[in-house]
């Protein structure tokens, strides 16, 4: 089969956004026109500890050569570090299209909050929140969150979440969920700062390289 381009990627992916987000504005719901995207968003900008200035806002569809580049270096550091939290694994462009496409949908329909961290115009972190399908689930979300090698310890990641929790206040959450690998201290240390609570322990739940680990779910209701 022929390999498809970066340009053909991108236009297949994006009509299919595209088709689906004309759907959602068929059906007359309150996320209105066009101009109202809630893809892209600025939400604030604040100086890290590095001094610089990185700004807060929502995934875009231009993301998307950024948003490869920032998944596969955590998939090398996942690859090279047993004890790494995300365990990602590499994506092509078609891939990241894809879940890119999907997640821009998610947030027109209010299904995703996205919080992407942006330095000179590169993603060096991002914070998702996805709330659930089901009518039972509707007030609960589950939060992911990652941050580039060269950026953590810079605030960076408290930032991010406290921000996706305003988001996630806004469109009327009540309580969010995470699940974070019990060795990584630096990310539990975020999550009591930000007021997460244990929940609970699922003893060898993961399963790598040969060894078990637990993993702890924590909660915060808003
Ligand atoms: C976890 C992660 C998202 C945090 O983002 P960050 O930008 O580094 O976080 P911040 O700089 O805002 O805060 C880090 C805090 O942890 C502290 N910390 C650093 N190393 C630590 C360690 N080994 N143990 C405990 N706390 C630690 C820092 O001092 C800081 O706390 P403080 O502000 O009270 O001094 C980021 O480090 C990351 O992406 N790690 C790899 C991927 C990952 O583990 N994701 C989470 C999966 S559940």
């Amino acid at each position: 089969m022929r390999k498809k381009g970066s340009k053909e990627i991108r236009k297949t992916h994006y009509r299919n956004f595209d088709h689906t987000f004309s759907l959602v504005k068929a059906k007359n719901s309150p996320w209105g026109s066009f101009f109202d995207l809630k893809s892209g968003q600025f939400y604030k900008q604040f100086v890290a500890e590095n001094g610089k200035t990185i700004i807060l806002r929502s995934l875009k569809w231009e993301d998307l050569n950024n948003a490869v580049a920032y998944v596969n270096a955590l998939a090398i550091e996942s690859e090279q570090d047993q004890d790494f939290g995300v365990p990602v694994e590499k994506q092509t462009l078609e891939s990241e299209a894809r879940w890119l496409a999907d997640n821009l949908v998610k947030i027109e329909e209010g299904y995703l909050v996205s919080v992407v961290a942006e330095l000179d115009g590169m993603i060096v972190g991002s914070t998702e929140v996805e709330r659930g399908s089901r009518p039972v689930a509707k007030y609960h979300g589950i939060l992911g969150i990652s941050v580039a090698k060269e950026f953590r310890n810079l605030g960076i990641g408290f930032e991010l979440m406290k921000t996706g929790i305003d988001e996630c206040r806004k469109a009327g959450l009540r309580t969010i969920e995470l699940r974070v690998f019990s060795n990584n201290s630096r990310a539990i240390h975020l999550y009591e700062k930000i007021g997460f609570n244990r929940a609970g322990v699922i003893p060898k739940k993961i399963h790598r390289n040969g060894k078990f680990l637990d993993e702890v779910t924590m909660a915060i209701e808003l």
